[in-house]
């Protein structure tokens, strides 16, 4: 069976290849010579990951999903949230978006932080979503080479170690999306 991911990322594609059942064909948009964004204007991460799979499933009629992930800080009303990759602007930099976090947290005794991912699943009889999320919190000073986002600033609950200290081996031991997508993954087995 032939899946797509709605993702231009090879790195993320690569890893979710590897943990795939046998019988997946996994695509991705530049396996299809899509080379634009999809657009990402939802206010929530949920529509934005609904819409990307919607968006995708309209266009090849194949069975597919997208993913859509924010650091949600509760001193911050769960900002940047949905708007987690361009918090500091269109750019896109990490080092500015930590910096910007850094900034507003300043004053915040609270530093309580979530990441979540939401997978959407479409096909041409159901569309479901999967949620993983990881707690923990903001630490005060970047820590940490492996990674990338806010992963220097990022410390997983009961850990004082970042998931930049961390190499993906053991960061997918408690990350977002590796929680999101072992339900996609156990769903998509039961095929
Ligand atoms: P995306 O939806 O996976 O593209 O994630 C949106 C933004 O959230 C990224 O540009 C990063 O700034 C941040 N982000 C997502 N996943 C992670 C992660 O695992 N570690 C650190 N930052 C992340």
């Amino acid at each position: 069976m032939k899946i797509i991911f709605a993702s231009q990322n090879q790195k993320k594609t690569e890893e979710i290849r590897s943990l795939l059942p046998k019988g997946f064909i996994l695509e991705n948009l530049l396996d299809l010579n899509i080379e634009d964004d999809i657009p990402e204007n939802e206010p929530t991460i949920e529509g934005n990951s609904a819409f990307k799979a919607r968006w995708v499933f309209q266009k090849f009629g194949l069975p597919c999903f997208a993913d859509d992930t924010g650091l949600e800080v509760l001193a911050l009303n769960g900002e940047p949230g949905v708007h987690s990759a361009r918090y500091a602007g269109a750019a896109r930099s990490d080092q500015a978006n930590m910096d910007l976090l850094q900034l507003n947290l300043k004053d915040k005794a609270d530093r309580s932080a979530q990441f979540k991912t939401v997978i959407t699943y479409c096909d041409q009889d159901q569309e479901l979503q999967f949620t993983g999320i990881v707690s923990g919190r903001i630490s005060e000073e970047a820590k940490g080479e492996h990674g990338f986002g806010y992963d220097p600033i990022f410390e997983p609950e009961g850990l004082e170690r970042t998931f930049a200290e961390m190499d993906l081996a053991e960061k997918n031991n408690y990350s977002h999306r590796a929680r999101a997508l072992a339900q996609l993954l156990s769903f998509l087995k039961k095929m």
